[in-house]
């Protein structure tokens, strides 16, 4: 089946990226989110990311309107009846993200795909709320998307070959790396990176060094291009938490418990840079 409409649920920092990234390679794109501001706000981020690469002559001026004419925005769920595909990225939440594969089920073209792009949540849970659990998947995007090159594509218990082919193939038309990862608690990127970055945080609250310190340790000594505190910032602190949960309900295992003072920063509602506060301040 050949993918061409696609719609994108939920229009924040992944949401965005995901849309603009399958418009710039010729999907048409609908954006979809409960929140016009999210909407405006999502939209204003890819003409923005747009115009930094037409200034820095990656692409034409042409490209840039063309992207963007292949881009719409709406509140209506129900528009999923004319899309070949949903890549849902919304809020890192197994009870509001099941309503939303429910409704999408209800609404959606027989033939059509159901993806998600979850950081950790269970894909054949997701799955089990549609009639259509082989055509669901986990597609999971890295943040920022236009940027980093990796999707894991994640395959439920039930999902098909072709299903995954689809959107395999899907992924390297958006000129991404698909890595195929079996349906586990975190998956296997925030399987190994959340646990590091849990850990950052515990340095903080033991005090075994300061907020710029941790990350100028992993910076300098590791070569990672953000320290971890910057990148959870960055990630968001809730969505940090809400994987740290999945995997510690998920295994069972106490070394996954989130740290006490990650807890306190979001229920504090310094979630990061989206918020403006986080291990960080940011205007
Ligand atoms: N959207 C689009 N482009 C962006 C961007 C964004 N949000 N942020 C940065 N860029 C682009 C910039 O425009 C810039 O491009 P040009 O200068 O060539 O135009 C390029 O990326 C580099 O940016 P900067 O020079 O501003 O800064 P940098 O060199 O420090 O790179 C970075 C920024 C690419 C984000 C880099 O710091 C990095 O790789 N950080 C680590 C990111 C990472 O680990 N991501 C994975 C997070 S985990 C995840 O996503 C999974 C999950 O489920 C939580
Ligand atoms: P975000 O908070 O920036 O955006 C979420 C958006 O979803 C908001 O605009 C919100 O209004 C919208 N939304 C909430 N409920 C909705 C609904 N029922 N219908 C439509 N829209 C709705 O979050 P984000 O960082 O973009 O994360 C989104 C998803 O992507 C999460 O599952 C997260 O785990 C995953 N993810 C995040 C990152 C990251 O680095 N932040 C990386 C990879 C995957």
């Amino acid at each position: 089946m050949a993918i061409k409409n696609v719609m994108v649920i939920g229009a924040g920092q992944m949401g965005s990226g995901i849309a603009q990234v399958c418009a710039q390679s010729g999907y048409n794109v609908l954006l979809n989110d409960v929140s016009e501001d999210a909407l405006e706000k999502g939209l204003s981020n890819i003409e923005k990311h747009l115009t930094r690469s037409v200034e820095k002559d990656r692409i034409s001026e042409q490209n840039k309107s063309d992207t963007l004419s292949r881009l719409k925005t709406t509140t209506d769920m129900q528009e999923i009846a004319h899309c070949d595909m949903a890549i849902e990225a919304i809020v890192e939440n197994m009870d509001v993200k099941s309503n939303v594969f429910r409704d999408l089920d209800a609404n959606a073209p027989e033939r059509a795909i159901l993806a998600t792009n979850t950081s950790s949540l269970p894909i054949t849970e997701m799955a089990a709320e549609t009639n259509r659990p082989d055509q669901v998947i986990g597609m999971h995007f890295m943040n920022p998307v236009p940027v980093m090159k990796l999707v894991e594509v994640i395959r439920g218990l039930q999902t098909s070959d072709e299903t995954y082919q689809a959107v395999a193939d899907m992924a390297r038309n958006l000129s991404k790396t698909a890595v195929e990862v079996n349906d586990f608690p975190g998956f296997a990127a925030n399987r190994i990176l959340m646990p590091m970055i849990n850990e950052a945080i515990y340095a903080l609250y033991e005090g075994v060094a300061s907020v710029e310190d941790i990350d100028t340790v992993m910076k300098l000594g590791m070569n990672h291009p953000m320290g971890p505190l910057t990148l959870a910032d960055f990630i968001g602190l809730d969505t940090c938490l809400y994987i740290m949960e999945v995997l510690h309900n998920g295994f069972g295992d106490s070394k996954y418990r989130p740290c006490p003072l990650l807890r306190k920063y979001v229920n504090a509602g310094w979630l990061g840079k989206k918020s403006g506060r986080g291990f960080y301040q940011y205007n």
